[in-house]
């Protein structure tokens, strides 16, 4: 289990954190699964430092809740208000918002941390209203991307693969709690483009869970090759990677 209220969420911000532009291509990208009309309440779910939530508001001019139950990821996001969303302290597995109060659910990079992600998923079609659409980004074990970083840590892809389940699985899950996926795992293509240097400066802080389940010296000797390479090559443009994203709807 990643602890959220300890290191993780002291170096979030810094390992993590996204510009305004980026933070407008995702809830741009966002835009094209949910219905059209406006304004769309939103629940961001699992919104840790809220790096996406204010920008949730701005796009579905809504009323955005972020729910979160780590309390240092959520003081965080606490730090940068914005009137139209309100932080609550709350899990997936027991959301703190009456039934059919959304439009919209987004878990973004959530998923895998859940302890019953069906009841999570249970949780997400109540507060959802009748034709509400959740988005699920996360990772999929039989679909996981080739990040080039995965070559300085031998157990990398193995330890992230574990982290996450199959796609027919996740959609099985879903149908259990009574939400119906989509036919296909779609890509949203947001993130910022970043050379050698500045992707090594961000991964080097550790922000992301994979590392948490690395040996020591895996960590050491990755971390030290990496760094020579970003010190050689600071400007070589890296790969820009989609997120895989499944798209549930709450029937009507
Ligand atoms: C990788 S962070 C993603 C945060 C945010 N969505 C983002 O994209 O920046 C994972 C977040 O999920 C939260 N989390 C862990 N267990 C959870 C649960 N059962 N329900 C909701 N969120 C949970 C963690 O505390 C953490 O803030």
């Amino acid at each position: 289990m990643v602890d959220y209220d300890g290191r993780m969420g002291s170096v979030y911000v810094e390992g993590r954190g996204i510009s305004s532009a980026e933070v407008a291509r995702w809830t741009g990208a966002f835009a094209a699964y949910v219905p059209e009309r406006r304004p769309l309440d939103v629940l961001d779910l699992g919104c840790g430092t809220g790096r996406l939530t204010p920008g949730l508001a701005v796009e579905f001019q809504g009323q955005v809740y972020g729910v979160e139950p780590a309390d240092r990821m959520r003081a965080a996001a606490e730090q940068v208000p914005h009137p139209g969303v309100t932080y609550l302290k709350g899990s997936a597995e027991e959301i703190p918002l009456p039934e059919a109060s959304v439009d919209v659910v987004l878990m973004f990079l959530t998923f895998h941390h859940w302890m019953d992600p069906v009841q999570g998923l249970r949780e997400v079609r109540r507060v959802l209203r009748l034709g509400g659409v959740a988005l699920l980004r996360t990772q999929f074990s039989d679909l996981m991307p080739d990040l080039f970083w995965y070559e300085y840590f031998p157990s990398a892809r193995a330890v992230d693969a574990a982290m996450y389940l199959p796609v027919e699985e996740t959609k099985a899950l879903a149908v259990e709690a009574g939400l119906e996926p989509g036919a296909d795992v779609v890509q949203l293509t947001a993130e910022e483009p970043r050379t050698l240097r500045q992707r090594y400066e961000r991964l080097s802080v550790r922000a992301l869970s994979t590392f948490e389940h690395l040996p020591a010296d895996e960590l050491e000797a990755g971390f030290a090759r990496f760094a020579a390479d970003a010190e050689r090559d600071p400007d070589r443009a890296m790969p820009v990677y989609s997120a895989s994203t499944l798209v549930l709807t709450r029937p009507r």
